[in-house]
């Protein structure tokens, strides 16, 4: 494949969309254009802005290599000026920036945010103001760019209804994008596709994209505040994905009043898979803390009565297999204050969940415990062993019944001094009154997010809207859901996730931010609700998740009966959810992926390691070690007979003495992994 120059690419624009598109369509070219440009701070990537005929668009290149041909910007109103057409460059200023900052929580502690803007005001003649109507901001890092529109105050329009954004992303050498569908039924809930462009229609983001010699984007939005959800559908132009909002009931996509301002729209660029993964970008495009201290959102990891009910060991409602009674949690405190887990959630305590609770949302109460269940019996006893409950929000989808209680629901857990709270909003059969992804339920998970912190709560959210780092401005947004998890191994109709699952994950879904994803499964193959379900990895790979998939919230999801005796169960014991940097070392997308990550106010290590559907060797450089240094490695990994179809529990247990100029070979089964911990030596020891 030929490699298209920024200058051939606008010489060339109208020939090569007539030569590759079904559709005819003349594109901006230089000529014609007024150019204003902005380069990263490392002088790799090149912005390009321009109009054509009052048509704002622009160009995205790396080294001159067009990454995004020329594609249009804009939004459409539903009265009003146009902000699509009849446009003129008001003015044009830059700013460069560079600063660190501290995460309370995160995979790194200290982030750079270095990045150099270009803010161009547009006018328009058909409208009275003199000034901007219409603003577009970029922004250029080193691992990527992201732009948004700003909507300044504007005479005689206080408010406004967006009909429709115009935000194109011409890609003319995508070779492969990895998608899940937008707009269906599980919401985020679906296996990963591997396809051309052509082969899509209307799917999520982060969507990662694989150029034809080798580059990968992330196109993802940042600052989700206030606005629709965006997803991408496939243009009428080759190679061209268009940018769609989850409408209201009535269509209009967005409506607030004047100044406004709408989501980053961002493109990661990679010349490596696991550099996406490294990308700060996201987090730097949100807003710096709001919440002032929050030493109380406490990254954990957690048990729960959980597993039994998705297993159909146990209910939610009330009767002989009722899962959250007193006795089972006391039981489960013990487990966890024996192993030092030092939280516990509890699902199906409160009234409400009797019969099919799908079916009858609006019967959920918050605040009133079935009478097996003595809630301030159990929270007691958990401050006496050092464990705190972890509470649980379902609104099955009845949002107008939670939020009547919502106030008083996060009182009651506050008063009982309960620090977390997952939320979760299964509606596939009782329907939010509005779309799941669009400004409605935005706003709603915001303000949810709003009163929780209030109570000095922190939320994991099921069934959430897609994460776009606001984590960084309300850091009690601890962990959410957003993906096909753990519990689709117990009942999906599928059988459960196959193997390539999380090789795909953590360079698509996981790029937007945190995934409680509930590893931990020690019992791989059971007697489920179906089956054929079972859980598709071996053992290691289980441990391996800890650390590959990041969450400051991990779950210990296995029944603890079946992690009793287990000597494998001590790497979960051991791995820490909060840290101190985060390294992506290799991967493959769907194929294999090495993460390595030094915990939080430590000198400890930890990697995890895992594959898709073949095995493989993992050959790994320790230079991430502190030099002069001697370390104890942990090493759990797969027996060498071990695979997860027929041998999945087969795991060896190994330590080592390594410094870090040492390499370490490890051998991964098929849909395998290993997990690793360096724990560092006293000097003489
Ligand atoms: C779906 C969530 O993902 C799961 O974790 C939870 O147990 C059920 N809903 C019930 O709330």
């Amino acid at each position: 494949m030929f490699r298209l120059t920024l200058l051939r690419a606008f010489a060339l624009a109208p020939l090569w969309i007539a030569c590759s598109s079904p559709k005819l369509e003349k594109r901006p070219d230089a000529a014609e254009a007024t150019l204003h440009s902005l380069m990263s701070p490392d002088g790799a990537l090149r912005i390009d802005f321009g109009l054509r005929k009052g048509v704002p668009f622009y160009t995205l290149s790396r080294e001159g290599q067009v990454l995004v041909g020329p594609s249009p910007l804009g939004l459409r109103m539903r009265r009003g000026v146009a902000l699509d057409q009849g446009l003129k460059v008001h003015s044009v200023d830059y700013r460069d920036h560079d600063e660190r900052w501290e995460q309370p929580w995160g995979e790194q502690r200290i982030v750079r945010d270095r990045h150099r803007q270009m803010r161009v005001e547009l006018s328009s003649a058909a409208h009275p103001q003199k000034g901007a109507v219409l603003g577009l901001v970029f922004r250029s890092f080193d691992d990527g760019i992201a732009f948004r529109y700003e909507l300044p105050e504007l005479e005689g329009e206080a408010s406004f209804e967006l009909e429709e954004e115009k935000t194109e992303f011409h890609i003319p050498e995508a070779k492969y994008a990895w998608w899940i569908p937008a707009g269906k039924i599980k919401r985020y809930e679906y296996l990963f596709r591997k396809t051309s462009l052509d082969a899509l229609s209307a799917v999520h983001t982060p969507l990662t994209i694989e150029l034809e010699e080798g580059i990968l984007l992330s196109l993802h939005e940042a600052a989700l505040v206030d606005y629709a959800a965006m997803y991408l559908a496939r243009g009428s132009v080759a190679q061209t994905l268009e940018a769609k909002l989850f409408a209201w009931k009535d269509g209009v996509k967005v409506r607030a009043s004047r100044p406004h301002r709408s989501p980053w729209r961002t493109i990661q660029v990679a010349t490596r898979a696991p550099e996406l993964i490294q990308s700060t970008m996201i987090l730097n495009l949100n807003e710096a803390n709001a919440l002032g201290d929050v030493s109380w959102a406490r990254p954990q990891k957690y048990v729960g009565i959980w597993w039994g009910m998705h297993l159909g060991k146990n209910t939610w409602g009330s009767g002989a297999k009722h899962g959250a009674t007193t006795k089972n949690a006391m039981r489960l405190i013990d487990f966890a204050a024996e192993q030092g887990i030092p939280a516990m959630l509890v699902e199906g305590w409160n009234l409400g969940w009797d019969g099919d609770w799908m079916k009858h949302p609006q019967d959920f109460v918050f605040d009133r415990p079935y009478p097996d269940f003595d809630i301030e019996k159990v929270v007691a006893y958990g401050r006496e062993r050092g464990v705190q409950l972890i509470g649980h929000h379902e609104t099955g989808g009845a949002l107008a019944n939670y939020e009547a209680q919502m106030e008083r629901a996060f009182a009651y857990y506050a008063n009982l001094g309960v620090r977390t709270v997952k939320t979760g909003y299964v509606d596939e059969v009782v329907p939010l009154p509005e779309h799941h992804h669009g400004q409605f339920m935005v706003r709603h998970f915001q303000k949810v997010a709003e009163v929780a912190a209030r109570h000095r709560i922190a939320l994991n959210v099921h069934e959430p809207i897609k994460d776009t780092g606001l984590r960084r401005t309300y850091p009690n947004m601890l962990s959410r859901e957003g993906a096909r998890g753990t519990e689709y191994d117990a009942w999906s109709e599928d059988g459960g996730n196959p193997p390539e699952h999380t090789a795909i994950l953590p360079f698509t879904r996981c790029l937007a931010g945190p995934l409680d994803y509930t590893p931990g499964i020690f019992k791989l193959r059971f007697n489920g609700n179906k089956a054929r379900n079972r859980v598709r990895t071996t053992l290691a790979k289980q441990l391996a998740l800890y650390v590959v998939i990041y969450s400051p919230l991990q779950m210990v999801a296995d029944l603890p009966e079946n992690y009793r005796a287990k000597r494998a169960f001590q790497f979960i014991k051991d791995v820490p959810v909060d840290w101190e940097k985060s390294l992506a070392l290799e991967g493959a997308i769907g194929d294999y992926v090495t993460i390595a990550r030094q915990e939080r106010g430590s000198d400890h290590w930890y990697v995890g390691s895992l594959s898709g559907g073949k095995a493989r060797t993992m050959d790994l450089a320790l230079d991430f070690l502190a030099p002069n240094r001697r370390y104890r490695a942990e090493i759990y990994r797969d027996a060498s007979d071990a695979d997860w179809e027929r041998r999945p529990e087969a795991i060896a247990l190994e330590t080592r003495e390594v410094r870090a100029s040492d390499r370490l070979k490890v051998a991964i089964a098929a849909g395998g992994g290993c997990a690793l911990r360096f724990v560092a030596l006293p000097p003489g020891e």
